[in-house]
């Protein structure tokens, strides 16, 4: 199993990047990072920060891409990983 924690460019864990999210009262990945360097290099992370600051997930089993988030609703079917535990 594949765990996906991290923007691997800049080794910086989502959760990381959550807790700056909220610190900071910031909800999109654009804002975040005029805040916290990340996800300016191959921009693989995006998607994965994006489930973040909507769902509070920080880890990942599969991989995501824009494309793939575009084709479902993450508002509806992505829950905190607490909730799932
Ligand atoms: S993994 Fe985030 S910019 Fe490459």
């Amino acid at each position: 199993m594949i765990n996906i924690d991290r923007c691997l460019c800049h080794n910086r864990t989502f959760a990381s990047l959550k807790d700056v999210a909220a610190a900071h009262g910031v909800n999109d990945l654009e804002s975040l990072q005029k805040i916290v360097p990340f996800g300016n290099n191959c921009q693989l992370c995006h998607p994965y920060v994006r489930v973040m600051l909507r769902s509070g997930q920080v880890v990942f089993n599969q991989v995501l891409t824009d494309s793939a988030l575009e084709e479902i609703d993450v508002d509806v079917d992505i829950k905190p990983k607490e909730e799932i535990d």
